[in-house]
């Protein structure tokens, strides 16, 4: 009898056989007597508030005693498969040797408690099924302390959960950010709570449009959340951009200059200036834009682009170096709209003195030689009219046919010519 011996008891299919084994020859272990005191079961029940809970009363080994629930106030619920209890929420599942089992519908908060599974056996036994009821919480409701908040400044969100059994949780997310609140717990009623938690942080200008997320976590439910997007406003960020020139700066160009300005608000006020200087009087400024005409090198100076709106103001920089006007063919070496300053060519006339004259030859060279051929050309062409066009002909021709016809039916474009040169 000792193989199917199990100390831990939980074996259910084998619970009651070994009892019965060990009574027959030695037994004596209290394990035994334990397990036929628990012939009866019941499991608590957690349900939702307005949904079904289901009381099982199970016995195992029944030698045909009554079984009846009663119910916390030990009224009796069901008397084997009667119900001497006028609520109609209770209904029988199931009645068989083995098990009672219920179901309560429309569960309230009043329905919490003990229920006792009586199997009258001699004595009788009691096994105890606890229902606890969850009350779900309301929406959750975001507050923030103000609609918007500039750049730098601290904001401030409230989150509650009304009227949740028990007590929700609540998480904060910024974004992908997890925040820490501070969070108060108040009961509002006699079993029921409502949770508030606070969160304090300063926002920045990447906040603007991100979503914070107030979280429940409850029993009773899944994914529950409210949501708000921070609205942040921010002072301009503020980058000038060269329009022309593209090289560099010349004494005689002329200069344009953009100033690119974004910042919620948007920029109310866009200014140029030039550092410690006075603006050349002739400089015109439209909308965003600096334009000045026939640079000279008195105007070498900082110009500065500054933006400004109901946050704060913020500037650019573009230091103007106007070069010598080009006295040649301009060779740009580098491209100063990146670098912002126009002195990154700064060396270059020097050589050209030398490279000039053999570059102009060069050039002169080059232009005489492409006239000749030019010219060449021209004179062959109207030579062999005829013959470049029976050429022309026997290239695309897949044999010797086709070009004869491909060579006379250039004629036809050809005679106009012909006639005219002849
Ligand atoms: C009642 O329980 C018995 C044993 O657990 C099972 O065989 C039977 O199918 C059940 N009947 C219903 C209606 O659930
Ligand atoms: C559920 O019970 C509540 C009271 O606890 C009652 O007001 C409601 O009408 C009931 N609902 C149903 C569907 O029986
Ligand atoms: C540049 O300005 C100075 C006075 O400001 C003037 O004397 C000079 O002629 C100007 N140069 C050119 C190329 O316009
Ligand atoms: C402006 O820059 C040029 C170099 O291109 C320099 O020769 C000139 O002296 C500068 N003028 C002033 C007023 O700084």
């Amino acid at each position: 009898g000792s193989r199917a011996y199990s100390p831990s008891g939980t074996d259910s299919q084998g619970m009651f056989a070994p009892c019965l084994k060990f009574h027959f020859s030695l037994c004596t272990f209290c394990l035994c007597c334990e397990v036929e005191g628990q012939n009866l079961a019941a499991d608590n029940v957690s349900v939702i508030e307005g949904e079904t809970a289901t009381i099982s009363c199970r016995v195992k080994n029944n030698d045909d005693s009554v079984i009846q629930l009663l119910n916390p106030n030990r009224q009796t619920i069901y008397f084997k498969d009667v119900r001497p209890l006028k609520d109609s929420r209770f209904q029988l599942v199931n009645f068989s040797d083995n098990e009672l089992r219920v179901s309560l519908s429309n569960v309230s908060l009043s329905d919490e408690g003990r229920y006792v599974c009586q199997l009258y056996t001699d004595p009788p036994q009691e096994a105890y099924a606890d229902i606890t009821v969850l009350v779900p919480p309301g929406s959750p409701i975001i507050e923030s302390r103000e609609d918007v908040v500039s750049e730098g400044n601290e904001t401030e969100l409230t989150c509650t959960a009304m009227g949740s059994k028990p007590a929700a949780s609540i998480r904060w997310m910024k974004g992908e950010e997890e925040l820490t609140g501070e969070t108060t717990v108040e009961e509002i009623d006699e079993r029921l709570f409502a949770v508030t938690s606070r969160v304090r942080f300063s926002v920045t200008k990447e906040d603007d449009g991100v979503s914070v997320d107030c979280i429940i976590d409850h029993p009773a439910v899944k994914d529950l959340l409210a949501q708000r997007h921070l609205e942040v406003l921010y002072k301009p960020e503020v980058k000038i951009v060269v329009t022309y020139p593209e090289g560099l700066t010349r004494e005689g160009d002329n200069l344009d200059l953009s100033c690119i300005a974004e910042g919620k608000p948007h920029p109310h006020q866009i200014n140029w200036m030039r550092v410690e200087e006075d603006v050349p009087p002739h400089a015109v400024v439209t909308g965003s834009d600096l334009y000045i005409e026939n640079l000279n090198k008195s105007y070498n100076g900082t110009y500065r682009c500054v933006a400004s709106n109901a946050v704060g103001e913020a500037y650019d920089d573009y230091i103007l170096y106007v070069y010598d006007a080009p006295t040649t063919i301009p060779t740009p070496t580098t491209n100063p709209v990146n670098t912002q300053d126009s002195r990154a060519g700064e060396g270059a006339p020097q050589k050209i003195d030398h490279a000039v004259i053999g570059g102009v030859v060069a050039v002169v060279m080059f232009a005489i030689l492409c006239a000749l051929i030019v010219l060449g050309r021209y004179f062959a062409r109207h030579k062999g009219t005829y013959f470049t066009h029976e050429a022309k002909g026997a290239d695309d021709a897949a044999d010797a046919d086709t070009a004869i016809i491909n060579a006379e039916g250039g004629h036809n474009n050809t005679d106009e010519k012909k006639e005219y040169y002849i």
